[in-house]
């Protein structure tokens, strides 16, 4: 067990800030925490995060700095450590004003070597990162970890999956070398993909498929493969997201623990679709899409950061993206009414 101060600190303590920070301070690395004021009140107060489901364990919380061993919770962007790698785990919608906040007094000018990534759904995270640190603090990232904040505060993690990290340009350094080490010295999943963009492209590929068809059809991962009408939906979001890609010179790739995207868009919709399909009476249970269960509770949706940024990749690069089009449309109009905006 390391007994150190940790080479990564996260912003945002929600179900990913807590499960990423948790696991590292779990190991024995002292691990920074940027929370709002209402979270770090009560992560301060509960003097711990508690995460269950396939990981079961309380992890201590004090205030920043905080020993090895436990979460250094804070508010104050001053408080983030020097040369390390700070993980924004906001909702999208919520980055740019974590990033203006960091930013106010995060890196200090001596530190030329942090660096900053952002884990959201969609592409749009990159670029607003980059235009905030500076490209070269950039490192594209993104995880297939689950997992969601209960009522009583406690995180529920559903599943350790992978987390990529990767340079821009392609492969790994030693910062991204350093990051993967710690992350799987907590037993959390991570490597450094050779084509990070392809990762990235692809995950788009098949939110853009789930989110779209989950939030406009109310329906479960199993009920979208259990219906073929569904299927052929997901697919033409799938197909309009890689053919975007792919103006950008991104191929997509069939990866572990999500769908084979590459097969997908290289497969007939109407094969793909006898191959999923599994006949009978839609199951009717199933969990609902992390969008689909925000639109249904009230909250706002990525629906910018998703479907709003991939329009306008396609627009720049003049691919015809008429179905992703119609969903951003209609999910700003479901997005508006459901927040009574
Ligand atoms: N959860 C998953 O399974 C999963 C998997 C892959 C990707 N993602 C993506 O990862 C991102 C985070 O997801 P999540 O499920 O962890 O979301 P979440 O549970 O809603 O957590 C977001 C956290 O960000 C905090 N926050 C908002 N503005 C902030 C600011 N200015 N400064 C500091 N913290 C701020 C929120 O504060 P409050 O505590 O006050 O609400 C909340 O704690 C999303 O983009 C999501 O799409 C999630």
């Amino acid at each position: 067990m390391s007994v150190s101060a940790s080479a990564l600190a996260f912003v945002g303590a929600g179900a990913l800030g807590q499960s990423f920070a948790g696991l590292l301070a779990k190991n024995g690395e002292a691990v920074t925490l940027l929370a709002t004021p209402r979270t770090a009140a009560a992560l301060l107060a509960a003097g711990r995060i508690r995460l269950r489901g396939v990981v079961e364990c309380d992890i201590a919380t004090a205030p920043a700095p905080a020993p090895p061993g436990s979460v250094g919770v804070t508010t104050n962007a001053a408080d983030l450590p020097t040369g390390v790698g700070l993980i924004f785990l906001t909702k999208g919608h919520d980055l740019a004003g974590a990033i203006a906040h960091v930013r106010t007094a995060w890196p200090k000018d001596d530190d030329d070597t942090s660096w900053v990534a952002g884990l959201q759904n969609g592409l749009a995270k990159d670029d607003m990162l980059a235009a905030a640190f500076g490209a070269a603090r950039v490192v594209p990232g993104a995880t297939i970890l689950g997992g969601g904040r209960g009522a009583d505060g406690a995180v529920t993690v559903t599943a350790l999956g992978m987390t990529y990290l990767g340079e821009m340009q392609g492969g790994s350094s030693p910062r991204v070398d350093a990051a993967i080490d710690a992350l799987m010295a907590a037993g959390i999943p991570a490597q450094a993909p050779a084509s990070i963009q392809s990762i990235l492209w692809s995950k788009a590929c098949n939110a853009a498929g789930v989110f779209g068809v989950s939030v406009l059809a109310r329906a479960t991962g199993p009920q979208m493969s259990g219906d073929p009408s569904m299927m052929r939906a997901y697919l033409a979001l799938v197909r309009e997201t890689a053919a975007t890609g792919a103006a950008y010179g991104v191929t997509v790739g069939n990866y572990p623990n999500f769908p084979p995207i590459h097969t997908y868009t290289v497969t007939p919709d109407e094969e793909t679709v006898a191959k999923i399909l599994k006949p009978g009476p839609l199951p009717r249970g199933g969990s609902l899409p992390s969008m689909t269960q925000d639109v249904l509770a009230g909250r706002p949706m990525e629906v910018e950061q998703v479907f709003g940024d991939l329009v306008a990749r396609a627009e720049r690069a003049g691919v015809a993206a008429p179905c992703l089009t119609f969903v951003r449309d209609v999910l700003r109009g479901i997005d508006r009414i459901s927040r009574g905006d």
